[in-house]
């Protein structure tokens, strides 16, 4: 099917009311392991590449793979940066054809968070490449050994987050509700109140992010207050890590190609176990399968996934275009260079 932007899928989402999983890869095997599950599941999918995971994988060798894999998935794949923290990240996602970006700029003041965040709304859009960006701060560190507390004063204020998305054009919003990255410190107390009060006050779908450790029920609840998209990775990682350590310790015949499969295995199943969480399993059955949120389909165009809209080439994506200036660019690419000097798009 190729890539698609999280527009196109967040969008479906919205109206069937459940949530996407977006997953973090770091190798080919998180890329299998994920998309054999979705193909699976006939669930929709994003694969989330983490700017600080840019140490373990070079975004310009990976994806013309994923590319690959994704033209010969039946469900709709998104590839996502996930926190791009530096326009460097930003610009080199979109060069290798991301269709999707998160900007986080939420550890700035929320007028500089604005500002930026529409920088890149405009830059993204102009090449139908959606955008999700964050207020309040969700704290933690994705595949972290610490385990970390949720803070309240990081939490997002339902008024501001109103203004920014207003504001800044973006496509979809992550919130700070109590979920941190990473594994929690005690059980995780998500804020649902909070959830339903900033859905009430946007029009764009909610992201989740720290989805590790976060009960099945509490998931169910916070998609059917309207989280659209969650955010899944360091448990994953540690149950294909569990699952490599108990080979090497039961059999001294194991070999990297003998663990890497294994651990492939375990990520396919996680991810199922997820899919199925969310309410995104069977979300987009094709022929010869019975459609939960629609009848029984006999063919893509009887798909309401693409009503209305047209999946990429991203020129022609669902997104908004942005009319973009050739004195933002030069404030683009000025500020780009600047963050490259200042240290902060290392990588
Ligand atoms: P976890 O690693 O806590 O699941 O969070 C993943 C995430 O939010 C990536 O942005």
């Amino acid at each position: 099917m190729g890539l698609v932007n999280t527009v196109d899928i967040l969008n479906h989402a919205e109206k069937h009311s459940y949530a996407v999983g977006a997953f973090n890869i770091i190798n080919l095997d998180f890329l299998n392991g994920i998309l054999d599950a979705a193909e699976t599941m006939k669930s929709p999918v994003i694969l989330n590449i983490a700017e600080v995971h840019f140490p373990y994988v070079n975004i310009e060798q990976i994806t013309p793979a994923i590319r690959y894999m994704a033209e010969s998935t039946t469900v709709p794949v998104v590839l996502n940066l996930d926190h791009g923290v530096s326009f460097k990240a930003i610009v080199r996602a979109l060069r290798c054809g991301f269709t999707a970006v998160m900007y986080d700029a939420s550890k700035k003041p929320f007028e500089q968070n604005i500002e930026e965040t529409r920088l890149v709304v405009q830059m993204a859009h102009s090449v139908g490449v959606s955008v999700e960006a964050e207020l309040g701060q969700v704290g933690g560190a994705e595949g972290g050994k610490k385990t970390a507390k949720a803070k309240r004063e990081f939490f997002t204020d339902p008024a501001k987050a109103e203004i920014f998305a207003k504001e800044t054009g973006i496509d979809a919003l992550a919130v700070s509700v109590g979920n941190v990255h990473g594994f929690y410190e005690g059980e995780p107390e998500l804020d649902f109140d909070l959830i339903r009060e900033i859905k009430a006050r946007t029009s764009i779908p909610l992201v989740l992010h720290g989805g590790s450790g976060i009960s099945d029920k509490d998931f169910r609840h916070a998609v059917e207050l309207g989280i659209r998209k969650i955010n899944f990775f360091t448990e994953m990682s540690k149950m294909a890590t569990d699952r490599v350590r108990e080979l090497l310790a039961s059999n001294e015949d194991i070999f990297i190609q003998d663990f890497l499969k294994e651990a492939k295995e375990k990520i396919k199943e996680v991810v199922m176990e997820r899919m199925m969480v969310f309410g995104s399993a069977k979300a987009c059955a094709l022929p010869g399968n019975v459609c939960p949120v629609g009848g029984t389909h006999t063919g893509r165009a009887e798909c309401d996934f693409f009503d209305g809209q047209k999946s990429l080439p991203a020129e022609s994506s669902g997104v908004a275009s942005g009319n973009i200036s050739e004195a933002e660019i030069i404030d683009i690419v000025t500020r780009a260079v600047k963050d490259l000097m200042s240290g902060s798009g290392k990588n």
